[in-house]
């Protein structure tokens, strides 16, 4: 089939402008500071600056079998740093995160002395870089990957937590925002409610996640050649359900294939 799909983590990307100034995409404008971004939960793309990945999918379809898979769920070094089958094919800081780190930080409105938490931050790539470009900000993460932890930059030593997204052991309401990226559909649909209620648990609606989706059967069959690890997924409106379901009120994307 299709040779080299694109993976798409932005789609329309609903992209501000101006950086430091999110947009609100049911149409009411641009949104400025923190406290009004709390007011409603949005559809709103904030990896639109990373750049976009090109996925032999053919080549994915081929190899996947129940014991690569079995492999790649165990998130160790098969999975980050293994054969291209396993997951990435080697999972290195090249600075892909900075325009990320930016465009949350202009969104949350975060400042020196605030917190926020990446859940599935794998070897702490956003951490560091919302540190670089936000000095003062207390970045940590967690992640179920003690492979990952282990190999994480030397810039976050000491600020990666191991635990799951379905029991995040901080206080409630203890970070100025919490975001996570491509990991809590790696639970299934109740351990994703789980998650999302955790993350609304700790920083309310002020919270970011983006998750596997697809907006049509094509892309729907070209996701299910590509998944590897992901065991729940849905159209947009089953997710806004889930969301509902959580009382998750924060924002959110979707990863999609094409
Ligand atoms: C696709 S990677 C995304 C990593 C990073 N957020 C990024 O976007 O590059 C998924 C991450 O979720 C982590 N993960 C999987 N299940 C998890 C769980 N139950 N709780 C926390 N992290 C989990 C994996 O170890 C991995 O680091």
């Amino acid at each position: 089939m299709l040779g080299i799909p694109r993976l798409r983590g932005a789609g329309a990307a609903i992209r501000p402008k101006d950086p430091h100034a999110a947009i609100d995409p049911v149409g009411r404008g641009p949104i400025s500071d923190c406290t009004q971004r709390s007011i409603a939960m949005a559809e709103v793309n904030l990896l639109a600056r990373l750049p976009r990945v090109r996925r032999n999918l053919t080549a994915r379809a081929e190899a996947k079998n129940p014991e690569v898979i079995a492999v790649s769920r165990k998130f160790g070094q098969e999975y980050f740093d293994g054969p291209r089958e396993y997951g990435y094919g080697g999972y290195r800081y090249d600075g892909r995160w900075i325009p990320i780190a930016e465009d949350i930080v202009a969104h949350f409105g975060l400042k020196s002395g605030d917190r926020i938490l990446d859940v599935g931050c794998a070897k702490g790539f956003l951490v560091k870089d919302l540190m670089k470009v936000c000095p003062g900000l207390e970045a940590f993460g967690i992640d179920i990957s003690e492979y990952a932890l282990m190999h994480c930059e030397p810039e976050v030593v000491g600020r990666l937590h191991l635990g799951s997204c379905e029991h995040l052991p901080f206080p409630s309401g203890s970070f100025n925002a919490v975001v996570s990226i491509n990991t809590i559909h790696n639970q299934d649909r109740p351990g994703v409610i789980r998650a999302l209620k955790e993350i609304q648990r700790l920083a309310g609606g002020k919270a970011y996640v983006q998750v596997d989706s697809y907006h049509s059967e094509e892309q729907r069959r070209l996701f299910l050649d590509w998944v590897l690890t992901a065991n729940f997924h849905d159209y947009p409106d089953g997710w806004r359900k889930v969301f509902a379901e959580a009382g998750y009120t924060g924002d959110y994307y979707w990863t999609v294939v094409e």
